[in-house]
């Protein structure tokens, strides 16, 4: 049987990744963190002293992107080429400008169609989150959710994340990257089809069960 594939899309700062990562973990699936190739491909550009903000310097940059990651939701890791980009990629430096990144519509169709690949080649089953998973990467999977929460709730956990960070900045810079991303896609408002999970009143294993709730309903 095809894998099963568990779409979840989201803002910064919704608990994305690690509900995604949890819920994967609890099922005995795969686990593919879509954002992970637009900052690995954001860093990419930076190593070679390009502009990521201009879309042929962006395009010809993934001429020798390398790009691996692990799908596995207990060893999560990323690399480019030979380097382990797992915490580069999260550096503020590159957060800052993986939006421009994400913008070039042909890099888009290029990652789109890595993704497909490895969903393909899940065993079981796998859960791909993202911002256009539900509605671009894989509008026909069993289980699509988009997992929100208030604003001022994710600027809280992100900075929690990013211990040492200023609050309020961090909260800017989460501000920025939506209105940034949402004109590329929507991932504020709910696809038809597409079940809302709300985590601004749960806790962490609140959500992941949230999240398996709505799993256990449709898959
Ligand atoms: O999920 P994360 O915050 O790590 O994503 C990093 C960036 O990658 C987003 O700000 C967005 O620009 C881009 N992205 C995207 N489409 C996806 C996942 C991420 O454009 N499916």
């Amino acid at each position: 049987a095809a894998p099963v594939v568990v779409a979840i899309d989201g803002p910064a700062g919704s608990g994305k990744s690690s509900v995604s990562k949890a819920a994967a973990s609890r099922l005995g699936y795969d686990y593919l963190d879509t954002g992970a190739a637009y900052r690995a491909l954001a860093w990419h550009v930076l190593a070679r002293g390009a502009d990521t903000g201009d879309a042929a310097d962006v395009l010809d940059a993934t001429g020798d992107f390398d790009f691996w990651i692990s799908t596995d939701p207990a060893a999560y890791a990323v690399r480019v080429g030979q380097a382990d980009v797992t915490e580069a990629i999260r550096e503020p430096r590159v957060s800052d400008v993986v939006s421009g990144v994400a913008r070039v519509p042909a890099v888009r169709e290029a990652v789109t169609a890595m993704f497909r690949r490895i969903m393909a080649g899940a065993s079981r089953g796998i859960v791909v989150e993202g911002r256009d998973i539900t509605t671009v990467v894989a509008p026909d999977a069993p289980v699509r959710i988009l997992l929100t929460a208030a604003p001022e709730v994710r600027a809280e956990r992100r900075s929690a994340e990013l211990s040492g960070e200023d609050a309020a900045a961090v909260a800017a810079a989460l501000t920025r990257r939506d209105a940034s991303d949402s004109a590329v896609v929507d991932f504020l408002s709910a696809a038809p089809g597409v079940e809302v999970v709300d985590s601004t009143e749960l806790d962490f294993e609140q959500t992941v069960d949230a999240v398996l709730a709505v799993v256990a309903e449709k898959a």
